[in-house]
């Protein structure tokens, strides 16, 4: 942060277009029901029903097919691209899911506000490789981001990451060396949905890897 309060290194791009009027207006029409307000995001994980964390949804692919498939649990999104959102709230609506609600955000702000064990999953898929080195910096899953995780997760819960990019898979796992309260749990992908990213990497032959954390209980 500067002295402002702005983070300086981001781990996204700023290179969105302006949105078309019926983009705004579809927003505007389900926000209030669909997205958390960040006066919410200190209860986040209060309820009885376990939350599960999608940051950085993108399109919303994966997100809204597990959460149509996983009806007993709510899922919350967490994207910054606004583009992404609009489409996702017009998925919840078209699919009628009662158990997805999503914040426009950068998920540092949100992890920061979440209270402490509240999270049963949290899974990053595909994030933003930031393939130079000079990039490194601008990566989501960093150590610092690892224990985010750590604190917001209740004991057992599971931090899922996937990537097509193997140097990336590779200091998350360096990384997670340094919060001994994550524990390598293994590298099955589960029922994780395929998407476009996912895609895209086994097309240029790249080796997709899943980690998967245990929070030590
Ligand atoms: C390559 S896309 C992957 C999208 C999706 N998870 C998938 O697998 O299809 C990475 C996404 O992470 C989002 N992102 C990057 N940094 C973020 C942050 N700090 N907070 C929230 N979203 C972020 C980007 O806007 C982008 O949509």
């Amino acid at each position: 942060m500067n002295i402002a309060g702005r983070r300086e290194v981001r781990s996204f791009a700023r290179r969105e277009r302006p949105l078309g009027r019926a983009a705004l207006a579809a927003r505007e029409r389900l926000w209030e029901r669909l997205g958390v307000p960040e006066g919410q995001w200190g209860h986040l994980g209060e309820g009885p029903r376990d939350v599960f964390l999608d940051i950085g949804f993108g399109d919303g692919e994966s997100l809204l097919t597990s959460a149509a498939s996983d009806a007993g649990r709510d899922y919350v999104g967490v994207e910054v691209y606004r583009t992404g959102v609009i489409k996702v709230l017009r998925g919840i609506e078209e699919r009628a899911l009662g158990n997805v609600r999503l914040i426009e955000a950068d998920a540092h702000d949100l992890l920061g506000k979440v209270g402490e064990g509240r999270i049963a999953a949290i899974q990053v898929f595909f994030p933003d490789p930031w393939p130079k080195t000079r990039h490194h910096k601008r990566r989501l899953v960093q150590e610092r981001f690892l224990r985010e995780v750590v604190r917001v997760l209740r004991p057992g819960g599971l931090f899922h990451m996937a990537t097509d990019w193997t140097p990336y898979a590779q200091a998350v796992l360096d990384a997670a060396r340094e919060v001994p309260a994550l524990v390598l749990a293994g590298e099955e992908r589960g029922q994780r949905p395929c998407t476009r990213f996912e895609r895209r990497g086994v097309r240029l032959g790249h080796e997709v890897r899943d980690l998967r954390f245990h929070k030590a209980a």
